[in-house]
């Protein structure tokens, strides 16, 4: 059946949407053509759409579902909490401390932690704390690399990275970030050069999310945290992603490489709103309410800022990975493995090469004749029909009843291998169709 027939009442709902919202959208990034469906529950592995059609999801709720949607666990814990104690204060509540000392427990950088209610104030507070610190203003940042769409940090982040990402930025604000390009080391050491004198920071995601699931080599990340010391600047992960995704510990904790701050979000809140700001004590202190103005640093704040809800969420999923550490992580290598084996066996017509680390995913469907080597997101546009996949195949795989955003995404733990099989099976058929 075609997505078309399967989904009328979701069409009938786009329908009413785009008279009252923007685009019909809350979140570009839900839009497909020729319309996104509308989501009626979802659990385990699945959501199921207003039309009844069940959907194995590889989105997970923008990859915070760890344990999967609606786990038990999850729910027990926040549902007796509402019941019992309310749902928001707006008050200091000892949940807020539990999981601050969880994070502080595991994160290696994180000598001090502060919580907010998106990773998009996180990582904005993060370049204001390491300008402040620093006393400089230019941050660098990855080109293919979101962090939220604050005015700082609104540069570079889609194809092509030199056009403005949006209108109504001041360039006076953006003369002051500049982009580098994902593991190149040469170009990387360039621009730190150019803006040397005035650097306040490297904002970067460790793993790259949506510009292309693609881990830094360990080797650039070291060169990378010594030459913005050398600069005396700061080095910034932004492990929103991959926070408690690749490791207890984030990335940092695998790559060895610690930084000065690192923010966090998505696995953290449990799957209820949330953004943290981890570092080092000296830092984050700059803070607090102790420094008078005109030296402390406007930061946190937030009407829903560590709300109970997202805090017992966060510390219930926390505890259960740090509990069950070797099983669920080296259950996601190996599902990733088994992912990467089933495409290699597969023939596509077409080439098709898997990028990510452990739960994270993400399919490239090669150019003729490209290299396959994907190291940033550069190569992602450059090598593949990067093109399609939030069109014609996020569509063709809702069809088929599975869903994925930029042709990859997140297993959780209630993903298995059938579900694996069935993506594959869906890839197939698409690109028996699409590459002919
Ligand atoms: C790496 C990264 N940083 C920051 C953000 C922004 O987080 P939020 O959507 O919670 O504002 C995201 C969201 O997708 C992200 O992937």
């Amino acid at each position: 059946m075609s997505y078309e027939d399967k989904t009328r009442e979701s069409a009938r709902l786009f329908e009413r949407a785009s008279q009252v919202i923007p685009g019909g959208i809350c979140h570009n990034l839900r839009y497909f053509p020729p319309y996104p469906f509308y989501v009626e529950r979802a659990q385990g592995p699945y959501v199921w759409d207003i039309d009844g059609n069940r959907y194995v999801d590889f989105w997970m709720g923008h990859y915070t579902h760890i344990l999967g949607h609606n786990h038990p666990l999850v729910r027990e814990a926040v549902v007796s909490f509402i019941k019992e104690k309310g749902f928001h204060f707006g008050l200091p509540n000892r949940e807020e401390v539990e999981l601050a000392e969880l994070v502080t427990a595991l994160v290696p950088c994180a000598e001090m932690v502060r919580f907010c209610s998106s990773g998009t104030e996180a990582t904005m507070y993060a370049v204001r704390l390491a300008r402040a610190f620093t006393g400089k203003k230019v941050v660098v940042k990855v080109k293919g690399g979101w962090h939220g769409a604050s005015t700082d940090l609104s540069v570079g982040i889609s194809h092509p990275f030199d056009v403005p990402e949006s209108e109504g930025l001041l360039p006076q604000v953006q003369e002051y970030v500049r982009t580098i390009s994902f593991n190149h080391w040469e170009e990387t050491e360039r621009v730190l050069d150019e803006v040397a004198e005035d650097l306040a920071c490297v904002i970067i995601e460790p793993v790259l999310g949506v510009g292309g699931f693609i881990p830094a080599d360990p080797d650039y990340l070291v060169r990378l945290k010594e030459k913005l010391e050398s600069l005396g600047a700061l080095l910034i992960f932004d492990e929103i992603i991959t926070g408690f995704r690749v490791s207890t510990g984030g990335y940092q904790k695998i790559c060895g490489v610690t930084p000065h701050l690192a923010t966090l979000g998505k696995v953290l809140g449990g799957g209820f709103p949330i953004g943290a700001v981890a570092g080092l004590r000296d830092i984050l202190e700059l803070g607090s309410w102790r420094k008078a103005k005109p030296s402390r640093v406007l930061m946190g704040g937030g009407t829903f800022s560590c709300n109970p809800v997202s805090m017992v969420a966060g510390a219930v999923v926390i505890k259960y990975l740090v509990e069950n550490e070797d099983r669920v992580y080296g259950y996601f290598n190996d599902l990733s493995l088994y992912l990467r084996k089933k495409i290699e066996s597969e023939d596509f017509g077409v080439a098709v090469r898997v990028t990510g680390i452990g739960s994270l995913f993400m399919i490239h469907f090669l150019k003729d004749g490209a290299s396959r080597e994907i190291r940033c997101a550069e190569d992602v546009i450059e090598k593949t029909y990067w093109d399609i996949r939030d069109t014609t195949f996020r569509r063709f795989m809702a069809s088929c009843g599975a869903y994925l955003v930029h042709a990859g995404g997140a297993f959780s733990l209630s993903h298995g291998e059938e579900h694996i099989n069935f993506l594959v099976e869906g890839i197939k058929r698409f690109c028996e169709e699409h590459f002919e």
